[in-house]
């Protein structure tokens, strides 16, 4: 039987960290995976999750199931920060990481309409289109953003979503755009949002990197002003970046739906399709943001510690920005990503000439890098060849 099987190419973003990992070479860095560390090269357990951790392991008394849904108290804090206490019609149900919400979501519009086609904006994360095709939603495309210009191509996008049709839903990242790091701003949002109202599009919002931009309410007001014009919309959410729980699986679906019974069926579907999927969702991180949730003090040193961590890849984005004012764009941009107009010779390059590591379409994490490597990553960027003069 297995014999039919080919091997299957490598995940280009996570081949990254095994390659990067057995490179021996001292000044190596590490601009590929989007995971955040901190000026000494780590990525840190957060303050508040240590604590939290070490509260349940205190408290903790079972690990019975909790059913499909996951952890209630968890699904409705974070509802609470997305999209504010009052929030009629709306469902969510805990999923592994964000991940799993855009699967389970990509299911739930194949299982509500199959004819529906999802939207995407390109470029964008390398995995939206293999998921929701896998969840067996049928894609379209739309252009995004010019990488040589590094300009969002908003009208493009406008005209192309002016073709969807009634039911189509449209992905879009909520902040901190992966793989560019131009965010929508909130006149766009609202065009975006008149449009959805008038032809009857289903916004479906990808909101993992919440708070490492703007920080936590500006990262959800392009996602508010959406949500009030749409009767139907879904929000993935992990909560891998914010709250560094990247392997702890962590996040959720929510949907809102046009009235009360709607949203009832659309939160039984949710878990009926969940079963089969992984059943129930893994518990850890989960009651552990719900612990930070429930305590002021925890919730005060979260937020307190996302403000620092988004404010270094602010501080890492002005370095390499001050050094060389051919990558001034790099201080407009939010989140951990931008996205350097390189050819697949010069990514190449940087890896084996200067130990640069980075996705193969010149998507740079930021977030990966000390601020002292600014001036030696434009070194490399020089040497190859890489600073469009244009920029
Ligand atoms: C990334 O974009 O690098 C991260 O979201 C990790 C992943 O799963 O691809």
């Amino acid at each position: 039987m297995f014999e039919n099987l080919k091997n299957p190419p490598p995940d280009s973003l996570l081949a990254l960290i095994k390659a990067f990992q057995e490179d021996r070479r001292a000044g190596k860095i590490d601009l590929g995976v989007g995971v955040y560390r901190d000026d000494s090269g780590r990525t840190p357990v957060m303050r508040a999750v240590k604590e939290a951790e070490r509260i349940l392991l205190e408290t903790q008394d079972t690990k019975a199931y909790l059913g499909p849904e996951g952890d209630v108290e968890f699904v409705e804090a974070l509802q609470a920060i997305i999209v504010g206490h009052y929030a009629p019609n709306i469902r969510g149900l805990q999923t592994p990481g964000g991940s799993g919400a855009l699967r389970l979501g990509a299911e739930l519009i194949a299982a509500a309409r199959p004819s529906s086609r999802v939207w995407i904006g390109a470029p964008t994360w390398p995995n939206h289109g293999p998921v929701f095709q896998a969840g067996s939603a049928t894609v379209a495309w739309y252009r995004y953003f010019d990488v040589a210009t590094q300009t969002i191509m908003f009208n493009e996008m406008m005209e192309a979503l002016s073709t969807a049709g009634r039911g189509d839903v449209v992905l879009l990242h909520g902040s901190c755009h992966n793989p560019t790091g131009a965010d929508l701003d909130l006149r766009q949002w609202t065009e975006i949002a008149g449009l959805v109202a008038e032809r009857g599009l289903v916004p479906f919002i990808d909101q993992a990197y919440h708070g490492l931009g703007r920080g936590l309410d500006d990262d959800v007001a392009g996602l508010r002003v959406i949500l009030d014009a749409a009767d139907e919309a879904l929000i993935a959410y992990s909560c891998d970046k914010n709250f560094g729980l990247y392997r702890d699986r962590t996040g959720a679906l929510f949907v809102k739906a046009p009235n009360a019974e709607r949203a009832d069926i659309i939160a039984n579907t949710m878990a009926n399709l969940a079963r089969p999927n992984w059943s129930m969702p893994p518990d850890h991180g989960a009651a552990l943001v719900r612990i930070i949730f429930q305590s002021d003090d925890l919730l005060h040193s979260w937020s307190s510690e996302l403000v620092d961590m988004c404010a270094r890849i602010r501080d890492v984005r002005q370095a390499v920005a001050g050094i060389e004012p051919r990558l001034a764009f790099l201080v407009d941009q939010r989140g951990l990503f931008s996205n350097l107009a390189l050819s697949a010779s010069q990514v190449e390059s940087l890896r084996s000439r200067h130990g640069v590591y980075m996705a193969p379409s010149g998507r740079i994490n930021l977030a990966g890098m000390r601020i002292s490597d600014a001036g030696r990553l434009v070194a490399a960027l020089n040497d190859v060849g890489a600073l469009n003069p244009t920029l």
